[in-house]
């Protein structure tokens, strides 16, 4: 009888076991998933309370004798649904789990998990936000609410100003909707203003859209690095776990498996048997494949991505430049609150206008090792919900012995050293100093625009 019931428990304990041992094995793979990357990756204390201001509050209180007169925040949309694409290839690869299954199960339990695993992703989710991503936006709003209560006091104006896209309109209502009653806004306040010349400006610049976005060879060290010998170690231990052979797979493929282990964490909070598949040495191979990607098409790879951004980067100056004209002539700050949602596609280049997160070395197909410790990083840059936070402030001069006008920059709620003094405070004179240049000589227009092709020249080719 008793080793009747051992024979029974021992399973049953196993059977116990395997979730947390799965969730000890993934819990590696979570700081790797790039831009799929949760907000809570780079604010780790909001798992036990997404209202929590953190253990940086303290170093991020206001300064001292200095009252905030406005904040303009940049957002990247919350947790969203995989594109339509992604999708897709995803139903590819389990339909392909499916017709082998039989075959598989004896040789190859990750195949047979996975092909019991319940593709429930349909085309029509196609990147659209998740019930998390309303959740990341109203706990973003109420932080800052938090932060901030002298901004978003009673009464205040806010101008919230969104991209066109689904997920970033549903995410500035959930941002407005977590400001909640208590805020009682001007009645004249329109609810979101769609401005894609200012949050899609990429779309917008015919340059980037010929010389990176169309163009098959600006990304060839993404498409290098596919081909190279680090993914091709995560392919073939991918194909053997699966049964399948290699050439049935490619980088595509396998990068989507990862990206649902990263999905199903974000959206439904679990870990999804994909993630059985890749150790912590394959997520970084990935995680660097996403940030490749990123670099040449978002950030440094090619000036004109971050040129491409010199329309927001001015409005936003434009923007601080008229509050410190309205406080110089002691009227009511005309715009003391400006929300602006868009992608991570809107903050890398504005970030990278700036000059932030910039390894010595770029990032290239073959370098793969000596970027282990780069600071280009887009999970922690850009997660979902990921923001920039320009807070300008009045100081009192007699108090502080400082400039008037004092800025900050906050990065997904932690003050961001300035490159030009390394502190987290400046004279909003100075900062305008150091981005002299790109005030003056950086128009959107102009860096946008194509070449002239010379007609006569080409005739007479
Ligand atoms: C978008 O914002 C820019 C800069 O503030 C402004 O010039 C433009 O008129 C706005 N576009 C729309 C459609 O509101
Ligand atoms: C495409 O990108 C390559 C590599 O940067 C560049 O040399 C080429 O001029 C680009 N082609 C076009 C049409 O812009
Ligand atoms: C997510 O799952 C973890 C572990 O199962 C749990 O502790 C946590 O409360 C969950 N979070 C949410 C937001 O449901
Ligand atoms: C910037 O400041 C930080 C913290 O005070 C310090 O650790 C770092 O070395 C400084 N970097 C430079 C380039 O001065
Ligand atoms: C176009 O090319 C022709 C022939 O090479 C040259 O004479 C002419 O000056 C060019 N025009 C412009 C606007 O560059």
């Amino acid at each position: 009888m008793a080793s009747r019931r051992a024979g029974v428990a021992l399973p049953s304990a196993a059977f116990l076991l395997l979730p947390l041992l799965l969730a000890m094995a993934s819990a590696g793979l979570n700081g790797y998933f790039g831009t799929k990357s949760r907000y809570e990756e780079v604010n780790p204390h909001l798992v036990g309370d997404p209202l929590s201001l953190g253990p940086a509050a303290a170093g991020s209180r206001l300064p001292a004798a200095c009252a905030p007169l406005q904040l303009r925040a940049v957002l990247r949309h919350g947790t969203r649904y995989p594109t339509a694409g992604q999708i897709r290839r995803l139903g590819e690869l389990h339909a392909r789990l499916l017709r082998r299954r039989a075959a598989a199960a004896a040789a190859c339990p990750a195949a047979a998990d996975l092909a019991a695993w319940q593709m429930w992703y349909e085309e029509s989710l196609d990147g659209r936000l998740a019930p998390q991503g309303r959740r990341d936006m109203e706990h973003l709003a109420r932080r800052l609410a938090a932060r901030f209560p002298a901004l978003f006091a009673a009464r205040r104006r806010l101008e919230l100003a969104s991209s066109s896209k689904h997920r970033c309109l549903q995410s500035s209502a959930a941002f407005r909707r977590g400001l909640g009653p208590s805020l009682s806004l001007g009645s004249d306040e329109v609810e979101v203003e769609v401005n894609d010349s200012l949050m899609r400006f990429f779309d917008h610049c015919a340059k980037f859209v010929a010389l990176v976005e169309e163009n098959d060879t600006a990304m060839c060290q993404v498409n290098a690095f596919k081909e190279g010998p680090e993914m091709r170690k995560v392919l073939e231990k991918v194909a053997s776990a699966l049964c399948l052979p290699v050439e049935e797979l490619n980088a595509d493929l396998v990068q989507v498996a990862f990206l649902t282990c990263s999905y199903e964490l974000a959206i439904k909070n679990v870990t999804s048997p994909w993630c059985s598949l890749f150790s912590e040495e394959d997520a970084k191979v990935l995680e660097y494949l996403n940030d490749l990607k990123q670099y040449w098409k978002r950030g440094y790879g090619y000036d004109i991505n971050s040129r491409s951004s010199c329309i927001l980067f001015q409005d936003i100056f434009q923007h601080l430049d008229k509050a410190v004209e309205d406080s110089k002539s002691s009227k009511p700050i005309s715009s003391p609150l400006i929300v602006q949602v868009g992608h991570a596609e809107t903050l890398q280049p504005l970030l990278a206008l700036m000059g932030f997160f910039k390894d010595d070395e770029p990032l290239k197909a073959n370098n793969y090792v000596r970027q282990t410790h780069r600071k280009f990083r887009s999970g922690r840059i850009v997660p979902y919900a990921a923001n920039l936070v320009f807070v300008l402030y009045h100081c009192d001069q007699v108090k502080t012995s400082k400039e008037e006008y004092q800025v900050q920059m906050l990065l997904n709620e932690k003050l961001m050293p300035f490159h030009h003094s390394n502190e987290t405070i400046s004279a909003y004179a100075d900062l305008k100093d150091y981005y002299k240049d790109i005030l003056e000589n950086c128009h959107f227009k102009e860096e946008c625009e194509l070449p002239k092709v010379n007609i006569t020249a080409i005739d007479e080719l």
